[in-house]
């Protein structure tokens, strides 16, 4: 079968290539892979700057994006052939430490975790699958592809958890929330803002394209301006950019209790001097928290099963800008302008 592959490490090592089925012997549910969808976290993996493959090997299939068909399902597993699934991203970690012992491996302790196609575990960059069932999620068959956005909207889905309970520290109710950056993960937290009640705020660069309308048809505001400039006093800020000049601004901007989620993390480094001790005084004076949200457990993964159901699905069709077939994989690592969530086909 057709995998794409990468050296981990190494750049521009990425391939599709023919690989071995995957391995019957385990306990585990056999998937065709429908379709996968491509993030800034691949396109670091495939320039070698995150990511490693299976102990003793060199190549990693890539992809944690996922939606297949089940096409073959152990007995008493709760799922039957053609179910639609995606595979959870973490495994918890060998030991297992606390957090990952009680099914939070997005809190492991240790680092010893493994990921789908980005740490130590085959992804699912590949026309055939395998998955435990307890690393399944079913996803209804009416959202058709749209069901590849699951992953990506578990992970605001968990940013989402961490800042209510947050926000629950004191006795007010937040209403204002920014979203900086409007890539798939910023929308679709600000999706789950709007779908919660929120009066939501989306922050970009871009002036054209696809994105303002999108924010717009969503019954949120977007801005375009410099973060500096913006007029608004959000009680909850999402970051998304990793952008140290967009990051370092927070701080000052969010209201009195304000709570600040950083989502994206930055591999390189670049060269943005603060004014800490403003920062500091701001962030103390007023109660603020800012913190940093990674991965999803499978708690996470049912809430964004529930917020895409529940969503126009005309609206989430806008935010697949681009579909390539498997073997135009690389395509899909460029982005091109207006780009928001590119997906390869991968039924062949
Ligand atoms: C994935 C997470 C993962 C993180 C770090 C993100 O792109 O969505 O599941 O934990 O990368 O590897």
């Amino acid at each position: 079968m057709k995998a794409i592959t990468v050296i981990p490490g190494k750049s521009l090592h990425a391939q599709v290539v023919d690989v071995d089925e995957p391995d019957t012997s385990t306990h585990s549910l056999l998937v065709a892979g429908h379709v996968l969808g491509v993030c800034g976290t691949d396109t670091e993996i495939v320039s070698g700057l995150h990511g490693a493959a299976p102990p003793g090997r060199d190549r990693l299939i890539l992809g944690h994006e996922s939606l297949g068909e089940v096409l073959d399902a152990p007995a008493g597993s709760g799922f039957s052939p053609g179910d639609r699934v995606v595979g959870i991203v973490r495994r918890p970690d060998p030991e297992p430490c606390e957090s990952c012992a009680s099914g939070e491996w997005d809190f492991c302790r240790n680092g010893r975790y493994t990921e789908h196609g980005i740490k130590e575990l085959d992804g699912f960059g590949c026309q055939l699958w395998r998955i435990e069932p307890d690393h399944a999620v079913s996803v209804p068959a009416e959202l058709g592809d749209l069901g590849v956005l699951t992953e990506p909207t578990s992970v605001a889905a968990k940013a989402w958890e961490q800042i209510e309970h947050m926000s629950a520290r004191a006795s007010y109710t937040p209403g204002t929330v920014l979203v900086t950056g409007a890539g798939p993960i910023g929308l679709l937290a600000a999706l789950i803002g709007v779908q919660r009640g929120y009066e939501v705020h989306v922050l970009d660069r871009v002036e054209s394209g696809p994105k303002p309308a999108v924010v717009e048809q969503l019954g949120a505001t977007y801005h375009s301006t410099d973060v500096g400039d913006l007029t608004i006093r959000p009680d909850i800020v999402i970051d998304t950019t990793a952008a140290a000049e967009v990051v370092m601004t927070l701080p000052l901007l969010v209201a009195e209790n304000g709570v600040i989620c950083l989502t994206g993390f930055p591999l390189t480094q670049s060269n943005v001097s603060m004014n800490l001790d403003e920062v500091s005084r701001e962030m103390v004076l007023n109660n603020v928290v800012m913190f940093g949200s990674v991965n999803a457990n499978r708690r996470h993964f049912g809430q964004a099963v529930d917020t895409l159901s529940r969503a126009e699905p005309a609206w989430l069709q806008r935010l697949i800008t681009r579909t390539v077939n498997m073997d135009h994989f690389d395509e899909a690592l460029h982005k091109e302008d207006h780009d928001i969530k590119t997906i390869v086909d991968l039924r062949w």
